[in-house]
């Protein structure tokens, strides 16, 4: 090896193990884990389709079950606010029933809650739902199923599961998520004082950067 290639080599490695010894930006988000879009996402979405699940428009009775306000930012890595992002919601009723036709579990439907819903972050990043505690079905733990759309076509997908929760230890998909990651996945539904929810939960999603952003960025830092 002559000279000139072990300096480089002694380089590359000096540098690569700068790179290794670099502190990790303690400022930085760990980014929340992606799960499964499952088989019930909404095939129609409803007619009526706001943030809130528990009244659906013509009925006066609102959804059984223990409404529940969740709400909570979308940030990016750095804990920079994603405004103006497309949320969605959907979970089963408070007798474990999707509003879909695949669901043909038999169980009845509440037609008082919507199902599924949408909205959008404000300034802030923040997204607010009024919904239910999610309640169990035949094989899972209380889960909501949550989209956002950072690319109009590939959302990122994942499920909200409930702090403290026996059922998770038993819940495949959730035990699937690295231990230390699964905190990531926990709301914690809290009681509150207010005249139409029971309870309250914060879960803020935390997204790599769009990939469409990153490659126009390349784009235009090579025509520069
Ligand atoms: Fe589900």
């Amino acid at each position: 090896m002559s000279l000139q290639s072990r300096l480089r080599r002694q380089l590359v490695l000096a540098s690569g193990a700068a790179v290794l010894a670099a502190p990790i930006n303690a400022a930085q988000r760990a980014l929340t884990p992606s799960q499964m879009l499952g088989p019930f996402y909404p095939v129609t979405p409803p007619l009526h389709k706001d943030n809130d699940l528990t009244q659906v428009e013509g009925r006066s009775a609102r959804a059984a079950g223990q409404i529940a306000e969740l709400s909570g930012r979308v940030l990016d890595i750095n804990g920079r606010p994603l405004a103006g992002l497309r949320v969605e919601i959907w979970q089963c009723d408070a007798n474990g029933r999707y509003r879909h036709p695949r669901d043909t579990g038999g169980l009845d439907e509440d037609p008082n809650f919507q199902g599924f819903g949408h909205t959008v972050t404000d300034a802030e990043g923040r997204y607010r739902f009024r919904t239910i505690r999610p309640v169990p079905y035949p094989g899972r733990t209380p889960h909501i199923h949550a989209a956002v759309f950072q690319e109009a076509d590939r959302p990122f997908v994942t499920q909200i599961y409930v702090a403290g929760e026996p059922l998770n230890a038993r819940d495949g998909l959730f035990m699937r998520v690295p231990e230390a990651l699964r905190p990531l996945l926990l709301a914690d539904f809290v009681a509150v004082d207010d005249p139409v929810a029971a309870l309250a939960a914060e879960f803020d999603f935390v997204l790599a950067p769009a990939l469409a952003g990153l490659f126009e960025a390349d784009l235009e830092a090579d025509s520069a």
